[in-house]
């Protein structure tokens, strides 16, 4: 008899081990896992990084909550008679059940809800922890379409936000808006940034100075938070103008202008905007896309897409091609070849897409075969009318052995002159440069997409 009581004894005692012993591999392995996680911390996507710090958040909540549970355990120990024994277990932690994404459980406080607060405050420990942000990885911005001369986009610098109405030009690489003590009149007919009323303003000394083809501004640098397609960057350099000379700004809708070229042809050699979002990984994936929408001047003059290249709304099925960039600085790249209708006018030739020039611009011998072809009246600065009764075919681009189509219709844009009479303007002109810009006009047709990581430029037709 004793000794069956001796031998029951010792089975429970081998059963109580056993299971101690596997509590314990399994909290030994839960910490290497993440371990391994932080020390790969740095080559992962976001997205793991969320689920990552997701999961040390329950990790620390777990050790906070046991500690807190263990006081409480305690202190009801002692007023014992005072507590229920329903009201002890209420406030025990019980794992979770069958939640899948969880891999691993979380004690939750019963009765806790989870408010947008909470959920925001959580957010924020994580973006404090990791130095990111795990709200939002890509945005899109709508554009309005100033008579089909000019896209625009609103931005805010500071903190409050001031707001901008920027135009985006894939043609240079710095942003600039007007500064709180220009008085040219370009200046007077725009918002200006007031870096006294922004918190996260930082002072910079240098001078900055950038001419474009249709005019000048020079100013200052400056570093503040700026926000674009509900995505924000810290940090972002840019100009604060002094001085805006001219017309050329004096008439135009937006502020200011928003580069969204390469770094190398940035003036003073600043970071560009969408090169901060990559870095401080406002969004994972390095490209950002245009799309235009044609019809003169409407508030739904398409989007610019940025960490973010899904265009069905303008794309439908139609699918990308691709062609590498050429050379970083513009967005540039081969051409294959250029028709008008059947005609072969042009054949492979260097190109940049701009989405800051309103039209077409040809390489000089390219644009006389087109004057031919198309037997439009060439002017002395580089523009071609036509009658608008005259009839003009399609032109055709070849990128990587795929046609970008421009309807013959949407070839000619009609104009006033002085006197009041109607005429045609051809959208392809000549501009004195030995390359294809690519302008408006093609960025209508296509939805482009900027790829900054795979260096590439992907044209997909707009329905
Ligand atoms: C922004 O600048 C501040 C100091 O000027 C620095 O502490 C912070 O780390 C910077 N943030 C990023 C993301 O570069
Ligand atoms: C892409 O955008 C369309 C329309 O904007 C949306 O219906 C669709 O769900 C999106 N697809 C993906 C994969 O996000």
């Amino acid at each position: 008899m004793r000794c069956k009581v001796l031998i029951f004894c010792a089975i429970i005692c081998l059963l109580v081990m056993l299971a101690d012993g596997k509590q314990r591999q399994r909290t030994k392995s839960r910490s290497l896992a993440v371990k391994q996680g932080h020390r790969n911390g740095a080559n992962r996507n976001l997205h793991s990084n969320a689920r990552r710090g997701n999961r040390l958040a329950a990790r620390t909540k777990n050790r906070r909550n046991r500690r807190l549970n263990a006081a409480k355990k305690n202190r009801r120990r002692r007023n014992l008679a005072k507590k229920s024994k329903k009201n002890l277990k209420k406030s025990t932690p019980t794992a979770s059940t069958g939640a899948k994404y969880l891999e691993l459980p979380i004690n939750f406080r019963q009765g806790f809800e989870r408010t947008t607060n909470t959920f925001r405050s959580e957010r924020a420990f994580l973006s404090a922890r990791y130095g990111t942000n795990f709200a939002k990885t890509y945005g899109t911005a709508r554009l309005s379409n100033i008579g089909n001369m000019e896209y625009d986009v609103k931005m805010s610098i500071g903190t409050p936000k001031q707001k901008f109405t920027m135009l985006p030009d894939t043609g240079s690489s710095n942003i600039w808006v007007p500064g709180p003590k220009c008085k040219s009149k370009a200046c007077k007919n725009h918002k200006k940034f007031h870096p006294a009323k922004s918190s996260t303003y930082k002072k910079k000394t240098k001078a900055f100075a950038i001419e474009y083809g249709s005019g000048s501004v020079k100013g200052r640098l400056a570093e503040d938070t700026v926000s674009l397609a509900g995505l924000t960057v810290v940090n972002q350099t840019f100009a604060m103008t002094r001085s805006e000379p001219g017309e050329a700004f004096e008439e135009s809708k937006f502020d200011g202008i928003l580069g969204l070229g390469f770094q190398s042809i940035s003036v003073d050699n600043v970071k560009t905007l969408i090169q901060n979002m990559c870095e401080q990984k406002v969004i994972t994936d390095c490209i950002f896309a245009i799309c235009l929408r044609g019809g003169g001047t409407s508030s739904k003059g398409g989007s610019l897409f940025i960490g973010n290249k899904n265009t069905t709304a303008y794309t439908g099925s139609n699918s990308y091609v691709y062609t590498p960039v050429t050379k970083k600085g513009y967005w540039q790249m081969k051409l294959d070849g250029f028709y008008v209708g059947s005609t072969k006018v042009s054949g492979a030739a260097q190109a940049i897409v701009d989405s800051g020039t309103s039209l077409i611009a040809a390489p000089l011998q390219a644009y006389k075969e087109f004057v031919k072809v198309t037997g439009c009246t060439p002017t002395s600065s580089g523009e071609c009318w036509v009658k608008c009764s005259t009839h003009i075919p399609d032109i055709i681009f070849i990128v990587n052995g795929k046609k970008i189509i421009i309807k013959g219709d949407k070839v000619k844009m009609k104009v006033k002159t002085k006197k009041g009479h109607t005429v045609c303007l051809l959208i392809v002109t000549y501009e004195g440069t030995d390359f294809w810009i690519l302008g408006d006009p093609v960025l209508r047709t296509s939805c482009v997409v900027f790829d900054e990581a795979k260096n590439r430029i992907g044209f997909a037709a707009i329905t």
